[in-house]
């Protein structure tokens, strides 16, 4: 096996010193090799893909459909995720310059941030959020800049952004929102997206929204960030979480066709284009009835857990911000408890074997709190709840 000559070491690409492996996937591996561990830690749906999605992959290795797609995605999957677009959530996007596909959201946010950025130019994000956009940032030559929304149940408000648009100056080139969020639960209403719209529309600040969790939204219909300010949107979706596609890596770009010109060549030299039998799949979710009816089971199945996991938890004294999109939980640790969110985490495996992830992690308004993600089965919720409860109940030091 070949070690690297040591000075090919000393000068690689600047933008990725000093970044470090995902830290979710790092306690995840972690925790992982403790024997009895029960883990809450992945963003990862529980479901198996549905048969007619398997079966239109199938059909497309068998058909032999085996060369190079158009670079921006097939045509029929383009026409597919602007239907979809259309239906769910009232958007206007032509499938022919005004779509792409990509390899999973992250290459969608990759070739995005690819496109806009210069060195130096700062983003702007809500805080806490996914943890991997501060990465994206920093690896496309971007400064991210976090927006903490604790004190705001954890949604931005137009003066938390007015603010922070002053201070930062005209360097700000994006603001990358996400919502439903991954990891707080919360998610934000049409007046909530209008009002954050009204502010960025005075500038020239593109928002990349990020709204891979729009179909499973719990409360009010989803409104999308494209519908308040689509000339300045780059909206992201796809079928990772919605259908349970994680592994196959379809998602989707939408936004105005000239500024699409330009992330089409970011997606281009970066991927050339996403494979085919999972864009026959993902062209099956996206254009059937089937399809639309898969996420709607997936979507009630999370709102049973997600109701059982935040009575339990409320119980145990967590402090809950109600959760009403995605499927995660984001929780204040009990006062009593250890308030340092890592220490909690590892001292919570160790002790009764179960995997949640520290809040800290995802960015300023974080810490205190631990994610659990309940995309998990109801048998591993009770017995993940049953672990918890004993945990809090014999290492809660009384005041
Ligand atoms: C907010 C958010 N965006 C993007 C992604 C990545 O999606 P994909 O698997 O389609 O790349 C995730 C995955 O957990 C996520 O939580």
């Amino acid at each position: 096996m070949p070690s690297t000559k040591p000075a090919l070491l000393t000068d690689l690409k600047h933008t990725y010193d000093g970044l470090k492996p995902n830290p979710i996937r790092v306690f995840d591996a972690e925790a992982s090799a403790t024997p009895g561990v029960l883990k809450l830690t992945l963003g990862e749906p529980d479901f198996d893909v549905p048969e007619h999605i398997k079966q239109a992959a199938i059909d497309s290795i068998n058909n032999n459909e085996s060369h190079y797609g158009p670079s921006n995605g097939w045509p029929k999957l383009r026409k597919a995720a602007a239907g979809f677009l259309a239906d769910r959530y009232q958007l206007d996007y032509n499938p022919d310059s005004e779509i792409i596909v990509t390899v999973g959201a992250t290459e969608g946010l990759h070739s995005c941030l690819d496109t806009l950025l210069n060195p130096g130019d700062k983003v702007l994000m809500p805080s806490p959020t996914f943890s991997l956009y501060d990465q994206l940032i920093r690896i496309n030559g971007g400064i991210p800049v976090y927006i903490n929304t604790e004190s705001t149940g954890f949604v931005l408000t137009p003066e938390q952004l007015s603010t922070a648009i002053a201070k930062e100056g005209p360097s700000v080139k994006a603001i990358l929102l996400n919502f439903p969020s991954n990891p707080t639960g919360v998610t934000y209403n049409k007046a909530q997206v209008e009002a954050i719209a009204a502010v960025v529309a005075k500038t020239n600040i593109a928002v990349i929204s990020d709204e891979i969790y729009s179909e499973l939204t719990y409360g009010a219909d989803h409104y999308s960030f494209a519908k308040a300010l689509p000339q300045q949107t780059l909206l992201i979706n796809g079928v990772s979480k919605s259908h349970a596609m994680t592994g196959w890596r379809i998602g989707i770009i939408a936004g105005p066709a000239d500024l699409m010109k330009r992330v089409a060549l970011a997606h281009a030299f970066n991927v050339t284009v996403a494979s085919n039998p999972a864009m026959a799949g993902a062209t099956e979710a996206f254009s059937t009835e089937a399809g639309r009816q898969d996420s709607l089971v997936m979507k009630a199945e999370y709102i049973k857990r997600r109701d059982y996991v935040v009575g339990e938890m409320t119980k145990m004294g967590f402090q809950i911000p109600e959760p009403t999109g995605a499927f995660y939980v984001f929780a204040k640790i009990p006062a009593g408890c250890i308030q340092d969110d890592t220490e909690f985490c590892y001292d919570l495996l160790r002790k009764n074997k179960l995997a949640v992830i520290a809040g800290g992690g995802f960015g300023p308004g974080g810490e205190s709190h631990v994610r659990i993600s309940y995309a998990a089965s109801m048998d591993d919720l009770h017995e993940a709840m049953k672990r918890l409860g004993a945990y809090v109940q014999a290492n809660r030091k009384e005041n």
